[in-house]
This record gives C-alpha cells, structure tokens and sequence, in this order.
C-alpha cells in the first residue's frame, strides 16, 4: 500500500487536516500552476458522479497534469469479467495516481492493497467519502471562521450516506455537537454513535425536522435519500420525501448557519432556499476543486508552498 493513499478520512491527523486546508485556500487564490507537469491522474468511476469527478478533472488540468479514466465501467473490460485487482494493476502502468469511485464498500481499501500507486477513494458504497469530507471541512471553516465547538445537524439519509459518516469522524478533533434527524429506518448507524461515544462526542437524534433542531444549529447538513443503496424500492417510496426544508422554516435560524448538501438534491431542499444567504450548498462544491488540489498535492508528495 501506498502511504500517500487516502481511503478513510480516519488516516488525517488533526495537523494533517489543518495542513490540507491551508492548502486549499492557497489553490483558491492561485488555482492555475503548472505543478503536474508530466503526471498521469486515473479517474476510475464505477458509479456515477458530477461533482467528484468533474472537479478532480478540472483540479488535474489546472495544475497542467493529464487525465484517463472512464465514468462509465460498462464500456470497460469490466464488462466482459475483468476484476477489479486486474483492473487496477493495469491503471498502475499508466498512471501515477488512481482516484476511484466504487459501489462496493472496502473497494478503495482493497484497491490500495494490489498497487504501490497511491489510490483516492473517491466514494465506496455507504462507507466514506473523504474528498468531500476536506472540501466540507473547508466550507465550515470559511463560513464559520472555525472548526471548534460548532453544532452540526445531519439530516436525512444517515444509514447510508458516506458523506456524513466521513464528516462525523473528521469532526472528532474540533468538538462537535451532532445532531441527527432522521426516520427509524436510515438512522445513523450504531458504529458512528459508538465512535462519538469513544470520541466523548455529544450528539442527540431526532426524528423531528422543526424549528428546536433548526434555530439552534451553526452548520445544518442536509442529504439526499439514496435510491440506489435500497435492495427494496416500497421502503425508498416510503421514506424518500420526508425531510425537506422550505425557506420559512429558516426564519428564526442562528445568523451564522449555512446550509450544506453534498448534492446532488432531489427535493430534501426546497429551491425556494436556493436564494437565501445561508444556502451555501452550490459554493461548498465549487470549494471541492481547491480541496482537491490540496489532495492530489499530498497523494503525489508534491509541495507547492515551497
Ligand atoms: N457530492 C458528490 O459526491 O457528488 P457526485 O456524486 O456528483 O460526485
């Protein structure tokens, strides 16, 4: 395994996230250098994706490298039974980094195992998501102007949603107070709770999306319902719409809070927020290009501050 991987956002001390961060926002003032010159970024999407990997593209190009990859695995060899460890030890002849996206969870873990080439978890199945994780941490930080002490409400899809398992763990160093608003059946599961509990983390459930969770919130995280993590479609009908926020639910909301998405949304977020100021959900992507850069900097031991 590469030590320059990154598949659990768990491997990034509290410096190293700090470190990333400062990265980001250098890339943010200075996005378009020529750093890359003469690297080679795989971009290996088995599940779809807009953001993931669109941004990893444009940080690839900013920074003067090259991509390959597909976005679509059935018009690879995939198709006719290629594995993924062949897969992969292919990649690694061409390229000198692998991001990937998986529907299987540990796909990234067992990817790092068969290639000395670092591999980005770009996305395994329900497990993390630790990309988005850095460009998250990057919006509170910009938007709060800290990381500490800050009460972070989970909205939604919590069993199955990689992004807030991702978050949850990173947020053990800055004191978190979490708080999950979810129905019975996508609550978080009881390994993040166990972590919290490890972690002396605070965090309460809800099931209840009023104004008690809402005015009392710095950073409310909404997600997305996931049709495709459900084996049976009746429970995604039943559950799909439940939480959605409207814009006058945000009437008495703390004036610091910014609400956050992953995205992509389907109706858990009005559009009728789209044009209030604590919508902040289209900026935390645009954030995720200079998180980005920041990662790829670390996965190829590249420092550009020097
Ligand atoms: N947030 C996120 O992972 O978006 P995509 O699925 O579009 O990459």
């Amino acid at each position: 395994m590469n030590n320059n991987s990154l598949v659990s956002i768990s491997e990034l001390s509290r410096d190293e996230i700090i470190r990333l961060l400062e990265l980001s926002s250098y890339f943010e003032q200075n996005p378009n250098q020529k750093i890359l010159d003469g690297k080679v970024v795989a971009t290996l999407f088995f599940e779809p994706s807009t953001r993931t990997r669109l941004s990893f593209e444009t940080a690839v190009n900013r920074l003067g490298g090259r991509v390959i990859g597909f976005s679509d695995a059935t018009n690879t060899s995939t198709s006719k039974g290629e594995t993924l460890k062949d897969t992969i030890k292919m990649v690694s002849n061409y390229a000198d980094l692998i991001v990937m996206r998986h529907f299987l969870e540990g796909a990234a873990r067992y990817a790092t195992e068969v290639t000395d080439t670092p591999v980005i978890n770009a996305g395994d199945g329900a497990n993390q998501h630790p990309t988005q994780t850095m460009l998250d941490l990057y919006s509170i930080y910009k938007t709060q102007g800290t990381l500490e002490n800050l009460t972070i409400t989970m909205v939604g899809d919590l069993k199955y949603g990689r992004t807030v398992h991702s978050l949850l763990m990173a947020m053990r160093y800055f004191n978190p107070t979490f708080r999950f608003v979810a129905c019975d059946e996508l609550r978080m599961p009881s390994q993040y709770k166990e972590f919290c509990d490890r972690h002396g983390i605070k965090y309460s459930e809800h099931t209840d999306f009023g104004p008690d969770v809402i005015n009392t919130t710095d950073i409310l995280y909404m997600t997305r319902v996931q049709r495709e993590r459900f084996s049976d479609l009746m429970e995604y009908e039943r559950v799909k719409d439940i939480y959605t926020l409207h814009n006058a639910m945000l009437a008495d909301a703390r004036p610091n809070m910014k609400i956050l998405h992953p995205l992509p949304r389907v109706n858990e977020i009005n559009q009728d927020v789209d044009d209030n100021p604590m919508a902040y959900y289209f900026e935390q992507a645009r954030n995720g290009l200079f998180a980005r850069q920041a990662l790829i900097c670390r996965a190829l031991n590249i420092n550009p501050l020097k």
